[in-house]
Parts: structure tokens; C-alpha cells; sequence
């Protein structure tokens, strides 16, 4: 089920009181919640939420990162997940029956994750192994839904996030010859063109025409990219590289994966959010960078570390609207729920579905 099928089956909206409320009674609300429900109640929070809910979190990380502390935490019965529809999904798969996963606004989606629906990828992979025989084996970025990651387990896949996505796709040639990347086609070949292979190996699949987008012969084909994006990284561009270099040349431009091959080529470095943080922090003072990532998180790697001179690689940069939707009225909404014993915007994955992710996402952790 994807974010607009789920806000239209039960999607409830904030109650108009909390708009009266100010900033600051709305913190001690949350800090006296989180005393009242201790270890009953566990936070995690992505590098890219605001200030004004990161500051709340149990734990924060990236994708990888709150993958595997969802495995681990039996203890708290709600989970509220400040973070988008499909990390919550994951932690719902991830955890056990007696614990809650709730999404503090469902509106949290991910463009990225919706732009490949099961219905195409059942149709894709039905041309794919008419075309190419039983060659393929299907990875799927965690960015993905829960219908996604089941087809991908039951077809003897794996999810990948942004920092193990090169030992997932190593693992994977060592199981067939083929790779189908879901839904990133950016990740999927960065990823790809580190290990070798070459971009003519590549192979893009429209799942609008369900073709292939790909000029050379097709037995020559290595990867297959869904013809899927961020479209938050896809704004930055090879111009905010040249105009970076033409400025200053003595900046380091670091980006996300989720850019373009050309805009990742042209920079000094690339990774997930936890090495765009740790380089950052690692880095000597003085020293100058300009960054490709979620404008949240640059805000913050800016005020942490005055010592450094930090841009966005794109001036004219906006958050991740979708992130941007889990703000502090919504957090303090849901743990007031409860509170009150009507839990709102449970995130439930159905069993099937996610018995059969289950073994994409495991496949993924006993590795990373
Ligand atoms: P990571 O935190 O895993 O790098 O993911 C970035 C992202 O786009 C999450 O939506
Ligand atoms: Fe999805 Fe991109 Fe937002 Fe991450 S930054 S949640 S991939 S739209």
C-alpha cells in the first residue's frame, strides 16, 4: 500500500487545539510524556527530521542505523517513529507483535518509495525473465514499500541501504548474473559504477512504457535500474558543482548517492547521511565544505560545527517536504494518544507482506 492508498483509507487529522499552543508548552508536554511512559515508549529519529523533533529522539540515524535498532528493541510498546511511511514500516516488520509502530503524521511519505508500485515490478520481472531467462536477482533500496520488499525477499533478494549498498550488490552477483535495482536509479548506479561496471552495462526500466531503456545488446546487460529518484538530491546539479569550483576552489564537495552519476563523479566524496555527518564532524577546522544532501541536516552540521565554513551545495535548497511533515505538534499528538489509550496512526504491515520482507530485510542485516 502506498502513502495516498493508506491517507485515504484512515487518515485523521490533528486536532485544531494544538495550533494554540506554543512552543514551549508543547515540549514540556513531550519531556513530561516521555517521563510518564519511560522505556514503554522509544523514539527513533532520521538525520533529516527537524531541530524541533530531533531534539526528542531516543536514537538517531541513518536508514541502516534505525533498521537495526528497531530489530533490537523488544522492550518499548510504542515505537513513534519520526522518520517517513516506509522506515516505519520497516520497524513494524521488524519488531514484535505486542509493540505499536506509529507515523506522528501518514502524510511522512517518500516520492522516492512511490514511484515503484507492485504491480509494475510484478509486470517488469514477468519481461525481465522472458527476456533474460532466471538470471536476476532483485535488490531493493529500503526506500521502498513493504509490497516491494516482500516481492524482492520472496525472489531470493535483499534490501540495501545507502552504506552497505556495495557489499549487497557484491553479495548479490556471487547469487545470479543479473542485478533489477529498485527504486533508485541513481544509488543503483553509483553504486554499480564503483564495483566495476561499466554505465553501457546498465540498462534503465520504464515502468510507464515497460521497456527498457537501453541502447546495446541486451545479453550484455549487467544492472537494471527502475527509472526511480529522490527528488530532493535529483536538485542538485552539475551547474551547483561548476558554480562551487568557480567560487572556491579549495571546497570539498561531499554529496548523497542519491545523486546523479554526474553530479556524484564531479564531487570529492559520496555516502549515506552517517558518513556525510562523520566526515564532517572528522574534518579539520577551517576547512570548507559544500554539501549535497537533505537542507535539515545541513542546518545542523552548520550550527554543530562553527569551526568549519558549510554550505549547501545548492544555495536555493529546500528540506524534504515529506520529513518536514512529522513537526512537534504531531509528535506531542501521538504520544498524547497514548496516553489517552487511542493509538493514532498505527503504521501495520499485514503478515504475509511482512513475512516475506522479513527475509529481504534479514538477508540485508546479517550482513551489514
Ligand atoms: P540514509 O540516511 O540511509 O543515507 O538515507 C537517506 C534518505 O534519503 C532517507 O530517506
Ligand atoms: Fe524520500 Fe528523498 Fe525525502 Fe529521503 S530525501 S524521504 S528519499 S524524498
Amino acid at each position: 500500500m502506498n502513502v495516498l492508498e493508506i491517507m485515504k483509507k484512515e487518515q485523521k487529522m490533528i486536532p485544531e487545539t494544538y495550533k494554540s499552543l506554543s512552543i514551549e508548552e508543547m515540549e514540556q508536554r513531550v519531556l513530561e510524556i516521555k517521563k510518564i511512559l519511560g522505556t514503554k515508549v522509544f523514539i527513533p529519529g532520521h538525520h533529516y527530521q527537524k531541530d524541533e523533533v530531533i531534539q526528542f529522539a531516543d536514537t538517531t540515524g541513518d536508514s541502516l542505523q534505525l533498521a537495526q535498532v528497531s530489530a533490537q528493541n523488544s522492550k518499548a510498546e510504542f515505537i513513534v517513529f519520526c522518520g517517513v511511511h516506509f522506515m516505519a514500516e520497516t520497524a513494524d516488520i521488524l519488531t514484535g507483535k505486542n509493540q505499536k509502530v506509529i507515523l506522528p503524521d501518514l502524510r511522512a511519505g517518500c516520492s522516492m518509495a512511490d514511484m515503484a508500485d507492485i504491480d509494475q515490478t510484478e509486470r517488469a520481472w514477468k519481461s525481465m525473465q522472458n527476456a533474460l531467462g532466471n538470471t536476476i536477482i532483485p535488490l531493493t533500496y529500503v526506500n521502498s514499500t513493504a509490497a516491494i520488499k516482500a516481492f524482492v525477499g520472496k525472489h531470493g533478494g535483499a534490501t540495501v541501504t545507502s552504506s552497505n549498498a556495495k557489499e549487497m550488490l557484491e553479495w548479490a552477483f556471487t547469487q545470479k548474473e543479473r542485478i533489477l535495482f529498485l527504486p533508485d536509479q541513481h544509488l543503483g548506479r553509483n553504486t554499480a559504477y564503483d564495483l566495476g561496471i561499466p554505465l553501457d552495462q546498465m540498462a534503465v526500466w520504464n515502468p510507464h512504457t515497460d521497456s527498457f531503456e537501453y541502447e546495446g545488446e541486451i545479453d550484455k546487460i549487467k544492472v537494471i535500474l527502475w527509472k526511480g529518484h529522490c527528488s530532493v538530491h535529483e536538485n542538485f546539479t552539475i551547474k551547483n558543482v561548476s558554480d562551487i569550483r568557480r567560487s572556491d576552489p579549495f571546497m570539498k564537495i561531499i554529496v548523497h548517492p542519491e545523486c546523479s552519476r554526474e553530479v556524484v563523479e564531479a564531487s570529492d566524496y559520496s555516502g549515506s547521511t552517517k558518513y556525510i555527518i562523520e566526515t564532517i564532524n572528522n574534518a579539520s577546522p577551517g576547512s570548507k565544505w559544500a554539501i549535497g544532501t537533505e537542507m535539515n541536516l545541513v542546518k545542523r552540521l552548520i550550527k554543530q560545527n562553527p569551526d568549519k565554513e558549510i554550505v549547501s551545495l545548492n544555495p536555493s535548497m529546500c528540506p524534504c517536504l515529506t520529513m518536514n511533515r512529522i513537526d512537534l505538534p504531531h509528535l506531542l499528538w501521538s504520544l498524547e494518544s497514548i496516553i489517552s489509550g487511542e493509538t493514532i496512526n498505527q503504521i501495520k504491515v499485514d503478515d504475509k507482506t511482512a513475512r516475506d520482507a522479513k527475509l529481504a530485510l534479514d538477508r540485508m542485516l546479517i550482513r551489514a
